[in-house]
């Protein structure tokens, strides 16, 4: 992907750290997912007091695109810290790993986890959730 893309990937997941909904952790996360199509969903994560509920950045952001018809996904792009202050990088949770499982690629769908718009590592799916389940282990009896 190209620098410019990824510089502008960031930004917008900055930009959402603004909606993040934090009142219990204080931990703000924002993203952005690009689809195949060139189009770019957004995230945060919202919290709730009985704190099951509470939904990640990544996910809101897959839930968003698919709810609209939209599968096919290029990268996500990840901020996050506490009170939205991004002091490290924001690894995506186990749960919204495997959500990311479910419509991407292994092979190819990028993860950018930044901390600035110079600073930021880009990790391919397969790196981040290494033997994943997935729809074809379903399909084809697990020799995906
Ligand atoms: N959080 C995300 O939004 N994405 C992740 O992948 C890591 C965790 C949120 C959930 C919760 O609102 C807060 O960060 C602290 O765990």
């Amino acid at each position: 992907m190209e620098k410019e893309q990824i510089r502008s990937l960031i930004k917008t997941a900055v930009a959402q750290l603004a909606y993040a909904y934090t009142p219990y952790s204080h931990f703000k996360v924002g993203a952005a997912l690009l689809a195949e199509d060139g189009r770019v969903y957004t995230g945060c994560n919202i919290e709730n007091a009985a704190y099951g509920p509470s939904n990640c950045a990544e996910r809101t952001a897959f839930f968003k695109a698919v709810s609209e018809g939209v599968r096919q996904f290029r990268a996500i792009c990840i901020v996050g810290g506490p009170e939205g202050v991004l002091t490290g990088l924001t690894p995506p949770c186990g749960v919204c790993r495997q959500v990311m499982m479910e419509f991407c690629s292994p092979e190819s769908f990028e993860i950018i986890l930044a901390t600035g718009e110079e600073d930021y590592k880009v990790y391919l799916l397969k790196e981040l959730l290494p033997f994943g389940f997935g729809p074809g282990n379903l399909s084809d009896g697990g020799q995906a």
